[in-house]
């Protein structure tokens, strides 16, 4: 008994001084290549079961393999092609951590059979009643494995740092088709089983699973959308611009190197905007307005294809590499697609998260988070992980470029990807990178070392828009003037939006906020983000019309980004207090993915 709490406390401290404080992996000792998965996927248990046979490389005399599972029950390991069960221990249970599963190894042991089932309530998988779907028709499931939860869902070395190819046989109900992170099927097959292959290596957290009542329509030869049968036209719509957004990614990075490129739109209740699995990004239908107007996103998640996907983070601590340089090549492409004023615009409003992202993280005595190189070690990543990472490592490349210039900093981007294909990188090796790339003298101006390690913003030169300044006039006009905007017919979203966030900062009374939804048909928006900041104004200014509309978007949206700010504004409402609590609690967290249902949970009296 003493030998086996010596060998689990072992086992914690010394998962703690590996290279990811976030596994309980030793892959210097075994390190897994390959896995083959067979998935049966239960949805009347809302269980998957199955077996992953893991391949991995050993060091001689390799005692052990270890890998991350969460909430897994482990029916059986047998090692290499041998029947015979062989034992295997799980260590004390952590709560963001799960457990670590090691199994003794034999001294030529290639590979382990793990006969598993994931529990009910996996924190990477929801499974939906058909009422979720827009169909209303067939149950849906997915997985979102990004951070570390995809040990909830597959026994496995749960580190960016650790890639692995793969290949799968998924078996769902007839009618349903199943999409991985891999070359995916594009037809239903009558007996729900379906095959998969991603033959380069991925890292966990890019494993990915969805099935459901699910049509494709092409974009081009490599392109293009699955949805619901209702969904799939507007999509196809709003996505038509893909296939030129992939071209100019290539064009300035290089070749795209996954083969398709397909983007699955999911029931609204996704916890993320848009998620980079490989060959098919995962994206909230909140994006789809039937203008084109929110398909940053798109180029967002396409530009993981390099960053992030290609160029991965070593651990979560260097998250900005992934996030920071993907909204660097998001803006890059949207500006060659749609002009400078457009990527001004965009680069503003990602400014005014920035800004209010430090105010909020100051408040809260969070400072130590607004450093680009982050310490999460002992914590949830994912409460580490904010806009400090997409839009102060924005800003950080932006400033390199300036001192640059434009075709040098795509040069550089382009060397980076093609020194870093396949590979983890941490913070140190970007700046080793930079020592030898770039002048001393940019980068004692620019001071890349002060935007990494330091808190708060160096100097920069502020993003500013041409186009936003008639529309800032205009909002100062209706708060001033009572004036309404005779532009907003004309404006695009992001100029909405830029009006919708002056007014967000001034207090207005509800009587004037029903003249103003009564002229734009606010609380009736096709468009997510425009509702999503017409909300927060209208309940900071006690105009209380807006609830029922409310009520419904909370109950059928679980985009993390829009719940949270929402809930968190209801909540400070006196009057609202008691409502919202009652309201999440027995109508809307049930409905939410793990990841939102636990983060709102956090703002509950
Ligand atoms: N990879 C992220 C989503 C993510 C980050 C999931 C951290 C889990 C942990 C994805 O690429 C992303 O950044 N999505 C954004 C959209 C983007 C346009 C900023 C989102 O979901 O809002
Ligand atoms: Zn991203």
């Amino acid at each position: 008994m003493l030998g086996l709490i010596l060998s689990v406390m072992s086992l914690h401290s010394v998962a703690f001084s590996g290279p990811d404080p976030h596994s309980f992996s030793r892959p210097e000792e075994a390190r897994i290549t390959h896995l083959e998965l067979d998935l049966y996927l239960d949805f009347d248990r809302r269980v998957i079961r199955g077996t992953a046979v893991l391949h991995f490389q050993a060091v001689p005399g390799a005692r052990a393999l270890i890998l991350d599972t969460r909430g897994l029950l482990i029916h059986q390991v047998t090692l290499d092609d041998d029947n015979q069960p062989v034992p295997f221990s799980l260590g004390v249970p952590d709560e963001v951590l799960g457990q670590a599963l090691e199994i003794r190894l034999k001294s030529e042991s290639r590979k382990v059979r793990i006969v598993y089932e994931t529990a009910p309530e996996a924190a990477a998988l929801q499974w939906l009643d058909p009422q979720q779907t827009a169909g209303g028709q067939r149950p849906f499931l997915y997985t979102q494995s990004q951070a570390i939860l995809c040990r909830s869902w597959i026994p496995i070395q749960d580190s960016p740092g650790i890639r692995f190819t793969y290949k799968a046989r998924v078996s769902t109900q007839p009618g349903m088709l199943a999409l991985m992170s891999a070359r995916n099927p594009q037809a239903l097959n009558p007996d729900g089983l379906y095959e998969f292959d991603m033959p380069y290596p991925i890292p966990a957290y890019l494993m990915a699973l969805a099935s459901g009542r699910l049509a494709f329509g092409a974009l081009d030869a490599r392109t293009g959308v699955y949805a619901e049968p209702e969904t799939l036209p507007l999509a196809l719509k709003d996505f038509a611009d893909t296939p030129r957004m992939l071209a100019t990614a290539e064009r300035l990075y290089g070749p795209y190197p996954w083969g398709r490129y397909d983007i699955l739109v999911m029931p609204p209740s996704f916890p993320f905007g848009g998620m980079e699995n490989p060959c098919l990004t995962f994206a909230t239908p909140t994006i789809l307005t039937g203008d084109k107007s929110l398909t940053s996103l798109i180029a967002h998640e396409l530009a993981h294809s390099w960053s992030g996907n290609l160029a991965t983070n070593a651990t979560w601590n260097d998250f900005w590499l992934n996030e920071g340089f993907t909204v660097f090549l998001e803006r890059r492409i949207m500006e060659e697609l749609y002009g400078r004023d457009y990527a001004d615009m965009l680069e503003v409003l990602g400014y005014g998260d920035l800004l209010s992202t430090l105010e909020e993280l100051e408040k809260e005595g969070r400072i130590d988070d607004t450093r680009l190189k982050l310490q999460l070690e002992g914590r949830d990543p994912d409460d580490g992980m904010n806009d400090i990472a997409y839009e102060k490592g924005y800003l950080l490349l932006r400033q390199l470029q300036r001192w640059m210039g434009r075709e040098a900093m795509d040069g550089l981007l382009k060397q980076w990807f093609s020194l870093h294909m396949f590979k983890s990188i941490t913070t140190e090796q970007f700046t080793d990178f930079l020592s030898h790339e770039v002048s001393p003298e940019i980068l004692q101006v620019v001071k890349p070392y002060q935007w990494i390690y330091d808190t708060g913003l160096p100097f920069h030169e502020k993003p500013r828009s041409q186009a936003f300044e008639s529309v800032a006039a205009g909002a100062e006009d209706f708060v001033k003037n009572n004036t309404l905007p005779a532009g907003w017919q004309s404006w695009n979203s992001h100029k909405r939006q830029h009006f919708l966030r002056c007014l967000l900062q001034e207090s207005l009374t509800p009587d004037r906020l029903a003249r103003l939804d009564e002229a734009l048909a606010l609380t009736n928006s096709p468009n997510a983000e425009e509702l999503f900041l017409w909300f927060q104004i209208a309940l900071k200014s006690g105009y209380m019309d807006v609830l029922p509309r409310l009520d419904e978007f909370l109950l059928q949206v679980g985009r993390r980004k829009f719940v949270l700010p929402l809930i968190r504004t209801l909540l400070e409402q006196p009057a609202l207090k008691a409502w919202t609590t009652e309201r999440f609690h027995i109508a809307w967290r049930p409905r939410y993915h793990a990841v939102t249902a636990r983060s709102v949970e956090k703002l509950m009296p």
